[in-house]
């Protein structure tokens, strides 16, 4: 896949991923909370990115029980963009965190059974952060919740 790179408004780009990710949310009583920085700017394949936001912002919806809370933040840290993503919901065993990043993974849970997914959107996730020369990392607790953070680097550093 070629990287599309131009410069795009990032809290436009968020109300964009509410208007999918947001009915989900309020059907399975789930806040999300959002703290976008003013007028942050981002140089990165806008369609890209935005798929990421929409597979992780799933996933927190997804994997999170009625009555808990999603927080979403994106700011500028030094020479990159850093969007976190965190969710109070299951979490994911320790010993599930490093295979999931490759395609078809899923932790063994509840709602893996009960609601779906092929085990595709963390993975296919990564590798669109990976093109940008950027990280994708995850922290988790089980019970507790999972915080998943980008860091996508100012411009882009797309390999040729
Ligand atoms: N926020 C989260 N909280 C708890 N578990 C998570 C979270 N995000 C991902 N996971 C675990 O990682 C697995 C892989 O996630 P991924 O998004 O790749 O697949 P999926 O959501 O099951 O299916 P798909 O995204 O393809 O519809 C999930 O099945 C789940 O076990
Ligand atoms: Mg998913």
């Amino acid at each position: 896949m070629q990287l599309e790179v131009e410069r795009f408004d990032l809290n436009a780009m968020f109300e964009e991923v509410m208007r999918l990710v947001g009915p989900r949310a309020f059907e399975g009583n789930v806040t999300i909370e959002r703290q976008i920085a003013d007028a942050l700017q981002a140089e990165a394949d806008k369609r890209a990115i935005k798929q990421v936001v929409i597979n992780l912002m799933s996933n927190a919806v997804k994997f999170t029980p009625e009555g808990g809370k999603v927080e979403v933040s994106a700011g500028l840290a030094g020479d990159n963009i850093v969007i976190r993503i965190s969710d109070t919901g299951i979490g994911i065993p320790a010993r599930d965190i490093e295979k999931l990043g490759r395609p078809f993974e899923q932790a063994e849970n509840q709602f893996t059974k009960s609601k779906g997914g092929s085990g595709l959107g963390l993975a296919i996730s990564k590798s669109l952060v990976d093109l940008h020369g950027g990280r994708l990392d995850i922290e988790s607790k089980v019970g507790a919740g999972t915080i998943v953070t980008v860091t996508l680097p100012q411009p882009a550093k797309v390999a040729a």
